[in-house]
């Protein structure tokens, strides 16, 4: 197991030359940029392409076969021994492309171009790759980081405005876990759009290196951190089929809660925080979003069997009925506490009924 490299980053204005890539290029791309001119031609450019719609479905390892044959058949006329694999998409996209780049041909170069907010902020840098297996999320994976990761301005910022509020979990987690200079001028933004995500951008990658370089393969338990506001989210992800970044920040809100109820928040940090501009126009971006309607107590409210399954598949559970939860202490001081998945339905019934 050699040493994390840390991907060369790239903020760059605009498509990149495809010839910098070589002749030896295949690149994975979201079929949507298809349906867009600009994208279309720049993918055209690569020696060798493959389409794929994004989602949870191209995880799904039943599949895989399917395209791992495919993606066989268009690489054959490359050279195997200098092949590089180009991804462009989101999170689900890059989750997929990874996970081939380390195992085709026992493991290709891997450059990611991340095309969705949460791709960009988050999935495009931990050097985690996944697949689904029967329907649940993450089950196989390697640890496979890029040697490059290009964030194109023209690309990130043409997303519709939903995805801004969508990437919200994600930035408002490494702004809360990090502190200092992200969280301030998290709170400073005028609102979150696009011109706001990519000023803070740089910020959020920093402060997502600086814990994934303590411990690149999740060993000594420093980067479960990271998994702040994510237990209650991916519970929230798979069951209401949210977003991933809509169901952190609800994750978020809870942890808050709990972090404030077991006084480990104290009263004045937590309300500094219910109080903060950011958090203030994290919900104006939720009212102007698709997601205005959507009520966290709606989501607390499932019978407590339908968490346990789910809790039971949370692959970070440290025992049996034990998992390490997040909280936070004040921004940029989270902690890691083992609770028992009992206490966890305790609070959800708590903060329920606290809330209704
Ligand atoms: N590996 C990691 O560390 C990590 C971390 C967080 C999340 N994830 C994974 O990421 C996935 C969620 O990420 P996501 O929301 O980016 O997923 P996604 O790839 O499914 O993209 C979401 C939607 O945005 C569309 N889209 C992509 N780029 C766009 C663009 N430029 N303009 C307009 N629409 C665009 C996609 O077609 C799709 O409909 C989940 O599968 C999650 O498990 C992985």
């Amino acid at each position: 197991m050699g040493p994390f490299r840390q991907p060369k980053l790239y903020y760059v204005n605009n498509w990149p030359s495809v010839k910098i890539f070589g002749d030896d290029t295949l690149i994975i791309y979201d079929r949507i940029f298809d349906q867009i001119p600009s994208a279309r031609a720049w993918i055209r450019a690569f020696p060798a392409c493959y389409a794929v719609k994004s989602g949870e479905n191209l995880k799904d390892i039943d599949l895989f076969p399917g395209h791992i044959k495919a993606i066989e058949r268009v690489t054959r006329k490359l050279s195997s021994r200098k092949l590089k694999i180009v991804v462009l998409g989101g999170g689900s996209v890059g989750d997929f492309g990874g996970f081939v780049a380390s195992v085709f041909k026992r493991g290709v170069e891997l450059i990611h171009f991340p095309s969705t907010w949460l791709a960009a902020f988050d999935s495009s840098h931990g050097g985690k790759t996944a697949l689904n297996v029967s329907g649940v999320k993450n089950q196989i994976g390697t640890f496979y980081p890029a040697t490059q990761v290009y964030m194109v301005k023209s690309l990130l910022t043409s997303q519709p405005p939903e995805r801004s509020f969508e990437a919200l979990g994600e930035l408002i987690k490494m702004g809360l876990l990090a502190g200092g200079d992200l969280y301030s001028k998290m709170n400073r933004v005028s609102a979150f759009n696009s011109k706001a995500l990519w000023r803070l951008l740089p910020l959020v990658v920093r402060a997502k290196y600086r814990i994934v370089n303590k411990d690149p393969r999740e060993q000594t338990g420093e980067r479960q951190v990271l998994n702040f506001g994510h237990t209650l989210g991916h519970i929230f992800e798979a069951h209401f089929a949210l977003p991933h970044g809509v169901a952190v920040l609800a994750g978020i809100q809870f942890s808050l809660e709990w972090s404030y109820q077991r006084q480990l928040l104290s009263q004045k940090e937590y309300l500094n925080l219910m109080r903060a501009k950011f958090w203030k126009k994290a919900v104006d971006k939720k009212m102007s979003s698709t997601w205005k309607h959507l009520n966290m107590l709606a989501l607390l409210g499932e019978a407590p069997r339908t968490y346990m399954g789910y809790l039971q598949q949370d692959k970070k559970k440290s025992g049996v009925r034990m998992l390490g939860f997040v909280f936070l202490k004040k921004p940029g001081a989270p902690t890691v506490i083992n609770v028992d998945f009992k206490e966890i339905l305790a609070e959800i019934s708590r903060q329920s009924s606290f809330w209704g």
